[in-house]
């Protein structure tokens, strides 16, 4: 039986006038019912791309998805054509986006974006999708649901809007919901409510999270299972606890060590020395090497792929790859 959902080897590529930016790149993932996945890793690492895929929103012709299998419920979503895929998307896996500003649309009322999904999905009347769409908006804590029913989106805060993304989100109920950065642009203490808010509704329905963040207190609070990528690969992934207990990869350890620790103060904060390679130049070797500390003539030239280590983890390096000899 496949976990709710299971990818396999996805590679989504965008031709660009330079060359190929292979953004996603033999990556897999799964996620069990009533299971959060964080994915973490630094900026242009692939995580929004991967959920984009996941979503069937790479737009051709320069982005494709170009090999791979997407699981959900037992089906491929690669195998699915335009509507099959409408059917699934806003019902049974939604998405909420890091800018909930632009993805609500400002000619539209705030219930007429929450009613639509319930009537194109849920078949309800208008009438009965009216009074769910207040009951929403009252269920992600917001008072005053009918006012805000009959507002537009430049009329709400931040947290506000967010908490609505939310609201329509899980509207229908979706069995998987990816959440791509939903509180990076919050302050902390709304951070803390939505947060909260999207642990309940998993409470309530055992609804799985694909949660993408590069905060690494989000990942602590909110998952079970973590993800770590770099330069459009997986890393490094485990259970919650024993990832930020034991991380294995030189990666790993850099992102934990850079999160400031209130009772260990330095009088600079970690960051991991160099940046992340240019995409359009990587060539076959590990692309975390010339950022390692731990860099063999191996990590060069040849590319370490992702295998069990202790506690269950698994790990792309080749300091844990017993046949090399360590140089
Ligand atoms: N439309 C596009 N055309 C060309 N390259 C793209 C396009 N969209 C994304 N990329 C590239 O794909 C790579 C992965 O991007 P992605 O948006 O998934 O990163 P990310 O991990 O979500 O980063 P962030 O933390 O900044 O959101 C980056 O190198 C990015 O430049
Ligand atoms: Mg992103």
């Amino acid at each position: 039986m496949r976990d709710l959902l299971e990818i396999e080897h996805l590679r989504t590529y965008f031709k660009t006038e330079d060359g190929v930016v292979k953004a996603v790149d033999d990556v897999g993932l799964h996620v069990r019912q009533g299971e959060t996945v964080c994915i973490v890793g630094e900026s242009g690492s692939g995580k929004s791309i991967t959920a984009m895929s996941i979503m069937g929103l790479i737009e051709g012709p320069a982005g494709k998805v170009n090999s791979g299998h997407i699981w959900f419920d037992g089906q491929d979503l690669l195998s699915f054509n335009k509507n099959e895929l409408r059917a699934v998307r806003g019902n049974e896996i939604a998405m909420i986006f890091q800018e909930p500003m632009s993805s609500l649309n400002p000619v539209l009322t705030i219930g007429q974006q929450l009613i639509e999904p319930l009537i194109e999905h849920q078949k309800m009347n208008k009438k009965l999708a009216k009074k769910r769409a207040i009951e929403l908006i009252g269920e992600v804590g917001i008072s005053r649901a009918e006012q805000i029913f009959t507002s537009y989106s430049h009329e709400l805060s931040g947290g506000m809007l967010q908490r609505i993304m939310i609201a329509i989100a899980i509207s229908c109920r979706p069995k998987l919901l990816i959440a791509d950065e939903p509180t990076t642009a919050l302050d902390v203490t709304i951070q803390a409510q939505i947060l909260d808010l999207l642990r309940k509704f998993k409470a309530d329905s055992q609804m799985s999270i694909l949660l993408i963040t590069h905060d690494l207190g989000v990942v602590a609070e909110m998952a079970d299972y973590v993800v770590v990528m770099y330069a459009g690969k997986v890393v490094e992934e485990g259970e919650v606890v024993e990832l930020f207990q034991n991380p294995q990869h030189p990666y790993t350890r850099g992102l934990l060590k850079s999160k400031p620790v209130i009772n260990q103060r330095q009088d600079e904060l970690y960051s991991i020395p160099g940046q992340v390679p240019n995409p359009l130049e990587l060539k076959e070797s590990c692309y975390f090497h010339d950022r390692c500390e731990h860099c063999m003539a191996i990590c060069r030239t040849q590319e370490p792929v992702l295998k069990n280590v202790a506690n269950g983890q698994k790990v792309a390096c080749w300091l844990y790859e017993e046949a090399v000899i360590h140089v």
